[in-house]
């Protein structure tokens, strides 16, 4: 359904009320600052700043009955990530107690506005973010859970699997340092070389895609890893992010070890366009630690994806299903947090045989096979699709950056006067 645009700001792109009435919101409704405090937990994955502090909330007004009219300015109208910024704003508000429905106004930023976020994500550019290897194109996916034992590694390494059977190249950075399991499930040994003073990834070719793979298990071999003890944990991630070749690949997977703590606040740092898929199971004790790594992850500004519910019904061989476990953990995370369940994995004895031999269950036909498959396209085609090059930020930045050679050849101070953008 569309309603007429309200005809506040510059250039309203309309409104929309579609999927996110609630008929019985619970308690008082949020005040304006609430919600623009729960807005922090919308990123913008391609500046890694979130949509607040990026100036995009324009307005923000609570009626009585809980109804929630947000307007956000866009960079561009056109901008690839609308849909993705509307379905998190949308997540993030309606699941807040008292909201009954949220009202979206979308708009484009005038050219002073556009100027303030340029100039702003420049310096965090400047400021912040190392230089890392990764190219910007990459879409960075690290799976983490608050707890052990999840299958976070067997979902990194399959997901990466059934992402490179669509074609796509796909880095996967064992970020587990100690507890590396990456090489064994993917069945990959050998010692990681190095060309012009940078680790190579080693690759497994899979369909028409390829995995380009990084863990200590390449460097260190699986008894040696003690010895390694001191180095700090950051330190190594830092390290695979930036002295390695990870050059043309589409989706780069990083595998979390267990637990919240530095390495997520790390990538926070390093690599701030990283978002979280956060993998529980279905009992009710996995979810809040899941919660909680989710909660850790915003506070660190990390875009959460979505939920994957690993080790779900299972089905024996007559076809019955048992919830061993429980069931609908997942679905009940991903509302909490307000973000999408990305699928549910069965319990399947099948996952724990082919992670020993090194075979991972996505690389065959069978029945969860087609569960990887249908969670990489919903991760490619829905959820996190490839930014293309002309993607609105990436568009604006790369113009910036041409700009900032122009000018700074002319002598001229700020490329934004190069630019001629308005200040
Ligand atoms: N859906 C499943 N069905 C059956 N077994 C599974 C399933 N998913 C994972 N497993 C098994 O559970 C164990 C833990 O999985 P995995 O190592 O992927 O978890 P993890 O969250 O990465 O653990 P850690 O916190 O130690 O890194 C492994 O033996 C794995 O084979
Ligand atoms: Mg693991």
């Amino acid at each position: 359904m569309t309603a007429p645009s309200s005809g506040a700001g510059g250039g309203n792109l309309g409104r929309d009320l579609a999927g996110s009435e609630s008929t019985s919101p619970t308690g008082e409704p949020p005040t304006p600052d609430e919600v623009r405090a729960r807005l922090r937990g919308v990123v913008d994955p391609e500046l890694g700043d979130d949509i607040v502090e990026l100036g995009m909330v324009r307005r923000v007004e609570v009626g009585d009955a809980g109804d929630v009219h947000i307007e956000i300015a866009l960079t561009i109208a056109a901008c690839p990530l609308r849909a993705q910024i509307e379905r998190d704003v949308r997540g993030q508000v309606a699941t807040m107690p008292g909201v009954r429905a949220v009202e979206l106004s979308m708009a484009q930023m005038d050219a002073e506005e556009r100027a303030a976020v340029m100039a702003r994500s420049r310096w965090r550019a400047r400021e912040h973010a190392p230089d890392t290897a990764v190219p910007p194109s990459a879409r960075v996916l690290a799976v983490g859970s608050g707890k052990g034992g999840v299958g976070k590694s067997s979902v990194t390494v399959n997901l990466a699997v059934a992402l490179a059977r669509r074609g796509l190249n796909v880095g996967v950075l064992d970020a587990d340092i100690w507890g590396f399991s990456v090489p064994r499930l993917l069945g990959m040994e050998g010692a990681v070389e190095a060309r012009a003073g940078k680790m190579v990834p080693l690759e497994r070719q899979v369909g028409d895609g390829v995995l380009r793979v990084l863990s200590m298990g390449f460097l260190a071999g699986e008894d040696r890893a003690i010895m390694w003890r001191g180095l700090v944990l950051n330190r190594a991630v830092q390290q695979f992010l930036q002295d390695a070749h990870w050059q043309g690949i589409d989706y780069l997977m990083i595998d979390l070890p267990p637990g919240t703590g530095d390495v997520q606040m790390g990538l926070a740092r390093l690599l701030p366009r990283t978002e979280l898929v956060i993998v529980t199971t279905p009992p009710l004790a996995a979810q809040r630690v899941a919660a909680r790594a989710a909660d850790m992850a915003r506070r660190g500004y990390l875009r959460v994806t979505g939920v994957v519910e690993n080790m779900s019904d299972f089905t024996c061989e007559h076809g019955t299903s048992y919830p061993l476990f429980g069931s609908g953990g997942g679905a009940r995370l991903a509302a909490e947090l307000g973000v999408p369940l990305l699928g549910s994995i069965p319990l399947n004895p099948d996952m724990a045989a082919a992670g020993d031999a090194g075979q991972p269950v996505a690389l065959g036909e069978g029945a969860l096979a087609v569960v990887f498959g249908d969670l990489a396209r919903t991760i490619a085609e829905d959820v996190a699709p490839l930014l293309e090059a002309s993607s609105c930020t990436a568009r604006l930045m790369e113009r910036l950056e041409a700009a900032a050679g122009g000018a700074r050849a002319q002598g001229a101070d700020d490329p934004a006067d190069a630019l001629g953008v308005a200040r």
